[in-house]
């Protein structure tokens, strides 16, 4: 998500007549994108505010900017811990970043705007593909309505607002007409798509619309609750060719006292349901997760049924985090705090029996042809090429011709833990069954 809002804010600047630079200490203008998702990243900006400090210092022209939800979250108590900032803007007023700089640039004022907007209709940025990208995300929603227990983002992004349907088509006609070839919806909630528009328009629905436009051979979408994956949805996976055969639906824990008390609305039976009717569905289909070590009042049995989950599910990948207290979350009133040292350890060992699992489903590709859409040049090896299966998983071969942008047949012959080897294949159409 912050991602793309990056994305956003480099394409509306572009339009305003600045350019991009590798350099901070060259910039006449600097925009820090926060995250504070979790403590460790809202730290990792306070530790940098000081550089930018010092760079101001020694450039007083120049304007720096702070965005994304650290901003949405202070607001303008930010100035007082960095008064040389010169803006504050908040998720919501990304689109208004140009007027907001020509402000600052008009009157030398200290600017703040973290209103938040009721719809997205004008959302209508259009981030042309960056040097030559492949696949590109397009915002379909926004915030969340879900308040998890331990979560900021309903707070800092707001409530849930879908995208009207055409406006989402026209952005993937126009990212297609410039040369985009795979598209990832995003929304913190995907399957709950349109119902904040009342216009029968559900998730479903878009996918399908979505799979009729030229020239995007591959759809992905994030992020997806596990609550609401319906089996509409799941049908998808066999009714819209261009949908990708991926998931990502975080579960967060396997306990189901600690998914109570997380509201997360679903039980690991209900959770386990659904990975089994998205294999049936899909067999090939790779899951990937986000999973919670530490949340207040997790015993050592919740734990082991957080690791009975994982064997029984086998992820392709996961994302794991020792829980960290976030300002103004339900969570925060549970006392029952987790040692800081069971957390680590809880996460080491979530985190090397995932590294195991991982592995087996890469080296489960091996001697596997798999269509490979090629997004450029190996940054190990110059002289091979590096794209994604389908499955999402980073596919480096070697291979001649001008391949970019190309899906191209690979034979699978080695698997590591963040990416498979391959050799380009002539034939096209075996597939590994
Ligand atoms: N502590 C730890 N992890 C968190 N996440 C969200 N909030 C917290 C928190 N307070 C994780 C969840 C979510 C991912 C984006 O970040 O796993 O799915
Ligand atoms: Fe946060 Fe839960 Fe919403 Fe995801 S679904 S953004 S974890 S509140």
């Amino acid at each position: 998500m912050n991602v793309h809002d990056s994305e956003q804010i480099a394409a509306l600047l572009k339009g305003s007549g600045y350019e991009m630079t590798d350099d901070f200490r060259k910039a006449d203008l600097v925009i820090i994108n926060t995250c504070s998702i979790r403590e460790k990243a809202a730290q990792k900006v306070y530790s940098q505010l000081g550089r930018f400090r010092e760079l101001k210092r020694r450039k007083p022209g120049l304007i720096i900017g702070m965005g994304g939800c650290l901003a949405q979250q202070w607001g303008s108590k930010i100035f007082e811990r960095a008064s040389f900032l010169d803006l504050v803007f908040g998720t919501h007023n990304i689109f208004q970043l140009p007027d907001l700089i020509r402000t600052i640039e008009m009157t030398g004022a200290q600017v703040e705007q973290t209103r938040f907007r009721e719809s997205i209709k004008s959302l209508g940025i259009v981030a042309p593909p960056q040097n030559g990208a492949v696949s590109a995300y397009v915002t379909i929603m926004q915030g969340c309505n879900n308040f998890c227990s331990f979560c900021v983002v309903p707070y800092l992004r707001g409530p849930e607002v879908s995208r009207p349907l055409r406006d989402i088509i026209d952005e993937v006609k126009a990212l297609a007409d410039h040369g985009i070839r795979e598209v990832t919806l995003l929304g913190q909630n995907v399957n709950s798509y349109g119902k904040t528009m009342g216009e029968g328009a559900d998730f479903a629905t878009l996918l399908k619309e979505v799979g009729k436009i030229e020239g995007i051979e591959r759809i992905r979408f994030t992020t997806s609750h596990p609550k609401d994956l319906s089996f509409d949805l799941m049908k998808c996976y066999t009714e819209v060719d261009k949908l990708c055969e991926h998931i990502h639906l975080p579960v967060q824990s396997g306990s189901d006292s600690i998914l109570k008390r997380m509201n997360r609305g679903y039980t690991k039976a209900e959770y386990l349901d659904k990975v089994e009717s998205l294999r049936e569905i899909c067999p090939h289909i790779s899951i990937t997760s986000d999973m919670i070590v530490g949340f207040p009042g997790e015993t050592e049995k919740d734990f082991q049924e957080t690791i009975d989950l994982m064997e029984k599910v086998k992820f392709d990948s996961l994302f794991s985090f020792k829980y960290s207290e976030r300002e103004g979350t339900a969570a925060v009133k549970f006392d029952d705090r987790i040692d800081e040292c069971i957390k680590r350890e809880r996460l080491q060992m979530l985190q090397s029996l995932q590294d195991k699992h991982t592995l087996e489903r890469n080296r489960a590709l091996k001697g596997c042809i798999e269509d490979v859409l090629v997004e450029g040049v190996s940054k190990k090896l110059p002289d091979e090429w590096t794209g994604r299966t389908r499955s999402n998983k980073i596919v480096n071969f070697k291979g001649g011709g001008e391949l970019i942008r190309k899906t191209v047949p690979v034979l699978i012959t080695a698997a590591y833990l963040h990416s498979v080897r391959g050799e380009l294949h002539q034939r096209r159409g075996d597939r590994c069954l």
